[in-house]
C-alpha cells in the first residue's frame, strides 16, 4: 500500500555513537553486536530509525570520521556480517538504518592517499586530493592561510619519495584527514559506488558528514575569518571552504542514485521504501541551508541554528519561524536537533547562564553548569522540539537526561582538537561517554567487564535505563510519552500556528495529520503561567506539574476539552 506521507518527513531518528552505546565483547569500546542486542530498547522508546556514526575501517584519529576503507567495518566494531545482522534485526523491529558517509576527507591511511604520497607531484593519484606547492622561495610556506577546524593550520607538508620536503596537502580537520578533490571524476564515481554498496546491503539512508565542505572556491583564496560559518558576524559572507554552489550538483547525482532504489515514477512506488540523505551542513542563513533540501537534493538537513538558539522565547520563536519559512519555500520539512556527538549535551548547555556562547567542551576548571536547571530546561527543550512539525534527531542518552561529563581528566581526552589547540579547546569527549543501562552492573551495563574507553561519571548511575523505566517522573518516560503522543496525534506531519501569549512564553498549536490539535506551551519567564481555560495537560515536562500551572523552565502539551 502506498503511504501518503514519506516516512522521513516526520521521522524521529536516534543517533547511536557506536563507540559508546553497547559493548558486546567487553574491550571497552562499543561494537555492532552490542548495538544489535540492545535494539529492542529503541523499538520500545518509539523512534523510527537509527543513525550510526561511522563504523568503517579507520585508525580512529577522529573517532572513525577518518575512514581508511568505506566498504568494510573496523575490527573494533565487528565485521560486515555483524553489520548485516544489525540491519536485519533493526528492520525486523521496524527500525530503519541510516549510516554515516564521510566524503569531505579520507584517512591518510586510505589506499588512495598512500598512493598519492608515492606517486609524486602532478600525478593522477595526487589529483584525488588537494595537493599544492608551498609559497615562498623554497615552498616552505603553506599555500594559503586557512586554519583547521580542529585548530592549527589546514595544510601539512609532506616528504617526497626522495626524502626532500615536498608539496602540501589540505586538511580542513586533522592532519590525518586529507581533503578529497571533488573536481576529480574518480572521486565522484567512487562515492556513488560507495552509496550503492551500502544501499545494496539494505541501509535506508545516509547522514552526510561536512556536506557544506566538499567544493572549495576556485583558486583557494585566503580567509582569515572564523572557521565555523555559524559564528560569522555577517551570515551573507561565505568562506571559500564552505557552502560553495558547486556542492549541489554532487547531491543531485546522489539523490538520483538513491531514488533509483525506489523510482518515483514506477508502478508500485511506495514512499515507505524511500532511501534518504540528511546533510550535516553548518550553513547560515536558513535560506542557504534550504538549498540543500530542494526536491532533488537532500531529504533532510540538521537545523543547527535551532541547536544554537539561546534559551529565550523570542530567539526560539524567530529561529523556528525562519527555518520553517525557508524550508516551506522549497517544500522540505525542517529537521530539529538539540544534541549530537559534537556539542555539549543540552542537559548541561542549558544549565549555563543564558547567552553563554556554546563552549567546545567543559572542564573541571570551568564554570560548572547548574545541573538541576539544565536538566529542567533540557526536558522542556525536548518537549518543545518533539512538538515541532518535521523530523527530529535524538542523541543517545539524551532521553535519559544524561549531562556532559564536565570533569574528564586531560590525560583521557581523545578529541584531536584538544591536542591541536594545546588544551585551549577541550573538545567533544565529554558528550561521548559510554551509555548507562543498569545502575549496579559493571560500566553501568555498557559491557560486563567494566572497561570503558572514557570514564563514566558517578552521577550517571541514577540515570541508568533500569532506574527510569516505568518511573513516571523520569526523563525516559517523558520521551516515551512525547513520542507516543507525537505519533498518535500526527504532530510531525502537522502544521503550526503561533499562539499569542506573553513574550517570554513560547506557544504554538499543531494541527496534526489526524486532525487533532495539540498546543505546546513553554514557560521561559520567571513566573508560573496558568494553563489556558478549556485545555487539559497531555504531557508535562515538569514531574511536579499540577495540571493548572506551567512552572518556569517547563513545557506542556495541551489538548482542548471544550
Ligand atoms: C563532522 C562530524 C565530526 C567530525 C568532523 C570531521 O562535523 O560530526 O564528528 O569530527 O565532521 O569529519
Amino acid at each position: 500500500m502506498t503511504n501518503p506521507t514519506p516516512w522521513w518527513r516526520d521521522a524521529v531518528i536516534y543517533q547511536i555513537y557506536p563507540r559508546s552505546w553497547a559493548d558486546g565483547n567487553g574491550d571497552g569500546v562499543g561494537d555492532l553486536p552490542g548495538i544489535t542486542a540492545r535494539l529492542p530498547y529503541l523499538a520500545e522508546l518509539g523512534v523510527d530509525a537509527v543513525w550510526l556514526s561511522p563504523f568503517y575501517v579507520s585508525p580512529q584519529a577522529d573517532a572513525g570520521y577518518d575512514v581508511a576503507d568505506y566498504r568494510d567495518i573496523d575490527p573494533v566494531f565487528g565485521s560486515l556480517s555483524d553489520a548485516d545482522a544489525l540491519i536485519a534485526r533493526a528492520h525486523q523491529l521496524g527500525l530503519r538504518v541510516i549510516v554515516d558517509l564521510v566524503p569531505n576527507h579520507t584517512s591518510d591511511e586510505h589506499a588512495w592517499f598512500q598512493a598519492a604520497l608515492a606517486a609524486g607531484p602532478g600525478s593522477l593519484e595526487r589529483d584525488r586530493y588537494i595537493f599544492r606547492d608551498g609559497d615562498g622561495a623554497d615552498g616552505a610556506l603553506p599555500p594559503n592561510d586557512w586554519s583547521s577546524v580542529f585548530g592549527g593550520g589546514a595544510w601539512t607538508r609532506i616528504r617526497e619519495a626522495d626524502g626532500r620536503p615536498g608539496q602540501w596537502y589540505l586538511h580542513l580537520f586533522d592532519v590525518k584527514q586529507p581533503d578529497l578533490n571533488w573536481e576529480n571524476p574518480q572521486v565522484r564515481s567512487e562515492f556513488e559506488d560507495i552509496l550503492r554498496f551500502w544501499l545494496d546491503r539494505g541501509v535506508d539512508g545516509f547522514r552526510v558528514d561536512v556536506a557544506h565542505g566538499l567544493v572549495k572556491a576556485k583558486g583557494l583564496p585566503d580567509w582569515s575569518g572564523p572557521m565555523n560559518m555559524l559564528d560569522l558576524p555577517d551570515p551573507t559572507q561565505r568562506p571559500p571552504m564552505w557552502d560553495q554552489d558547486g556542492v549541489h550538483e554532487i547531491y543531485r547525482s546522489w539523490r538520483a542514485v538513491l531514488d533509483g532504489y525506489n523510482p518515483r515514477d514506477a508502478e508500485g512506488y511506495d514512499s515507505a521504501r524511500d532511501r534518504v540523505m540528511c546533510a550535516e551542513a553548518w550553513v547560515d542563513p536558513p535560506e542557504r541551508l534550504a538549498r540543500y533540501v530542494r526536491p532533488d537534493e537532500f531529504h533532510q538537513a540538521f537545523n543547527f541554528d535551532y541547536l544554537n538558539a539561546p534559551w529565550q522565547a523570542d530567539s526560539l520563536r524567530a529561529t523556528i519561524a525562519a527555518s520553517l519559512a525557508a524550508d516551506d519555500a522549497v517544500g522540505a520539512p525542517t529537521t530539529w536537533v538539540l544534541s549530537n556527538h559534537d556539542v555539549v549535551r543540552h542537559a548541561s548547555r542549558l544549565g549555563l547562564p543564558v547567552g553563554t556562547a556554546r563552549p567546545n567542551g567543559i572542564g573541571a576548571d570551568d564554570t560548572q553548569p547548574d545541573q538541576e536547571l539544565g536538566a529542567r530546561r533540557a526536558r522542556a527543550a525536548s518537549t518543545i522540539m518533539l512538538a515541532l512539525p518535521g523530523g527530529a534527531y535524538i542523541y543517545q542518552g539524551e532521553e535519559l537526561g544524561l549531562p556532559e561529563h564536565t570533569a574528564l581528566p586531560d590525560e583521557v581526552r581523545q578529541d584531536p582538537t584538544f591536542a591541536r589547540t594545546a588544551g585551549a579547546e577541550l573538545g567533544r569527549d565529554g558528550c561521548r561517554i559510554p551509555m548507562t543501562w543498569e545502575k549496579d552492573s559493571p560500566a553501568y551495563g555498557f559491557n560486563d567487564t567494566g572497561r570503558t574507553w572514557l570514564p563514566q561519571p558517578t552521577e550517571f548511575a541514577d540515570l541508568a535505563v533500569d532506574q527510569q523505566v516505568g518511573v513516571a517522573a523520569s526523563s525516559l518516560e517523558l520521551y516515551r510519552r512525547l513520542l507516543t503522543e507525537r505519533r498518535d496525534r500526527g504532530i510531525g506531519g502537522g502544521s503550526l500556528t503561533w499562539a499569542d501569549v506573553d513574550p517570554d512564553v513560547l506557544s504554538f498549536t499543531i494541527r496534526g495529520t489526524t486532525g487533532e490539535q495539540t498546543t505546546m506551551l513553554a514557560n521561559l519567564s520567571a513566573a508560573s503561567v496558568t494553563i489556558p481555560p478549556g485545555h487539559e495537560v497531555l504531557v508535562d515536562s515538569d514531574p511536579d506539574g499540577d495540571g493548572t500551572q506551567v512552572a518556569p523552565d517547563t513545557a506542556v502539551w495541551l489538548r482542548r476539552t471544550s
